[in-house]
């Protein structure tokens, strides 16, 4: 079923029929999927990273004729795959069968000749259509979106759905990535790639963050590591005699340093060669070294790091996580939306909880219930075999990648039940003296003085949310209780008949996302903010008490 559900996700994209029978038999041959059809996350990135290096990326100016765009792409080799989107004109993605028929194309385009400048003579997979008239047509495929619809939008949506249940479903599926967006995420890694080659030809370019963990929504950045493992020696036993490398050797005082000069040649290239490249910042004395910049062709905005293993690790163990049961993902989701539409986090940093903090929450809240719908991560290091042992910087990051080793625990709860409790159980956490910790799966007293302490899964000394200030913490608790109320409120939490109106009233999860009644109480009459959080405070206490009493 697995492979046919493959083979019909190519067919729907209407072409590279044989490529997608050949390539759903290896993905079986290679072992490197469950029975299940759940694959390791290195298994999936490079099937992925593999791809892109056989695409393109082609600027037209409108959308050509498909038919003989297609036909004139094929003089160059098989089409495996190919889509068009919108991001300040149009573009198409292509995926050739092998990488010759990247080689042909590049090799028949012409570099432009411009008066008034001059050109960097380097020849990226980017390129643009200059179209002759009979490849411009304005029918054929959709231009696939790349960015989620808007909260109001989302509102409109959920409102119309019969349950609480369809709506967490609903939202997921409007802000989860797509297949065509993850594509061109690992596109433009590919296409830096070629840049960050000049140095290091040997290097690799690899997602992590939430463009690959599962969490990811449309229009979030792409979070990038510069991974030179492969040539830095890392890892590696020094032989007692034979050559050694001189190149390697120029000594600096840190691995630290290395990573700042090394992203601050890239950072150069990039500025100075990247084609669609513009914004560059060089951001090297944060705690992790960046360079930032925005690609525009695809309107990423991007963040390429070096050396940053462990991310990479936290990165995998979210997805493992978020493939392990459903609800995660469709918890995450929600509560990240919830979140971003109360103005909880941003995208512009600052004291604000950041989404990766706020995962982390839903999976400690998730490893708490009763029974835990998710394992501990100091169980998940006990399942490992020793293909998973990995120390780095002294860091225990072992941990189990093989699915069919976890067995989780009957949890049929269902997903407004753990929406609700999530809020019920944030409402009343104890943050004043307990940190958050998913290693153990059980909150420990806090090491440290910080409104928010969430220790951080692997570096066990660092706390995740040491930037989130008492304000923000204390308006998310008081949304917490806010949201916890209203969604135990039957009647907002049936559909609304929609009968003679034109738009449904919001209900259930759509009334969540509406601006909170609590900030905006707080905002017209500032003195009355104690007695509003304190009678939420009460009713959720006695609706506690009332939960508690149908237990018993
Ligand atoms: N990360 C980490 N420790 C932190 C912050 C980030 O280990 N204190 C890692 C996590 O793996 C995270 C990744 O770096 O997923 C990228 O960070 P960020 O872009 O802040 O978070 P995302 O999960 O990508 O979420 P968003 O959609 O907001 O970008
Ligand atoms: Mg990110």
């Amino acid at each position: 079923l697995n492979c046919l559900q493959k083979v019909d996700t190519f067919l729907h994209r209407g072409v590279g029929t044989d490529a997608a029978v050949a390539q759903a038999q290896t993905t079986e041959r290679d072992g490197s999927e469950a029975k299940d059809g759940r694959r390791s996350l290195l298994a999936v990135q490079d099937e992925r990273r593999e791809q892109a290096e056989k695409s393109v990326l082609i600027s037209c100016q409108s959308r050509p004729s498909e038919k003989k765009f297609l036909k004139y792409l094929s003089r160059h080799g098989d089409v495996n795959k190919y889509f068009f989107y919108e991001s300040y004109g149009v573009y198409a993605v292509v995926e050739f069968a092998s990488r010759d028929g990247v080689a042909s194309l590049i090799e028949a385009a012409t570099i432009p000749s411009v008066s008034h400048e001059s050109m960097v003579p380097f020849k990226s997979r980017l390129l643009s259509l200059r179209s002759v008239d009979s490849l411009n047509h304005q029918s054929g495929l959709p231009c696939q979106p790349q960015t989620s619809v808007s909260i109001s939008e989302l509102v409109h949506r959920l409102s119309s759905e019969d349950s609480v249940e369809q709506q967490i479903t609903s939202l997921t599926e409007a802000f989860q990535l797509t297949e065509e967006n993850s594509r061109l995420r690992f596109l433009v890694c590919s296409l830096l790639n070629d840049i960050a080659a000049a140095y290091f030809p040997e290097c690799t370019i690899r997602p992590f963050g939430s463009s690959v963990n599962g969490f990811g929504k449309l229009g979030c950045d792409l979070d990038m590591f510069l991974d030179l493992d492969s040539i830095s020696g890392w890892n590696v036993k020094q032989p007692k005699a034979g050559l050694l490398l001189e190149y390697q050797m120029k000594r600096a005082n840190s691995e630290r340093a290395v990573t700042q000069s090394i992203l601050s040649v890239i950072g150069e290239c990039v500025d100075q060669f990247g084609p669609g490249c513009v914004g560059v910042q060089r951001i090297l004395n944060a705690r992790c070294p960046l360079v930032r910049f925005s690609h525009q062709p695809s309107g990423f905005q991007c963040d390429l790091t070096a050396n940053n293993r462990v991310a990479m690790i936290s990165t995998e163990l979210l997805y493992l996580y978020g493939e392990l049961d459903p609800r995660v993902r469709h918890l995450v989701f929600t509560i990240r939306c919830w979140a971003r539409a109360h103005g909880i986090t941003s995208s512009i940093p600052g004291a604000w909880i950041s989404n990766f903090s706020l995962t982390v929450m839903v999976l400690f809240f998730l490893q708490k219930r009763n029974p835990p719908i998710i394992p501990t991560l100091n169980h998940l290091r006990d399942l490992a075999g020793p293909a998973d042992n990995s120390v780095i910087e002294g860091h225990d990051c072992t941990f189990v990648r093989d699915f069919s080793k976890i067995h989780l625990q009957r949890n049929s709860e269902t997903l407004e039940t753990l929406l609700c409790e999530f809020f019920v159980f944030y409402a009343t956490f104890p943050f004043s003296r307990m940190s958050i910790n998913i290693r153990k799966g059980k909150e420990q007293n806090k090491p440290e003085v910080a409104p928010l302490h969430i220790q951080n899964p692997f570096e066990t000394s660092l706390n995740v949310s040491k930037n989130v200030n008492a304000t923000q913490l204390s308006r998310f608790v008081a949304l917490c209780q806010e949201s916890s109320w209203l969604i135990q409120q039957s009647e907002r939490n049936s559909p609304k008949s929609a009968a003679g109106e034109s738009s449904p009233t919001p209900w259930g999860l759509a009334a969540l996302l509406l601006p909170s009644q609590v900030e905006g109480m707080k905002s017209r009459k500032k003195r009355r903010r104690e007695p509003v959080s304190e009678t939420i405070k009460s009713l959720l206490e006695s609706l506690k008490n009332k939960n508690q009493g149908k237990k018993r």
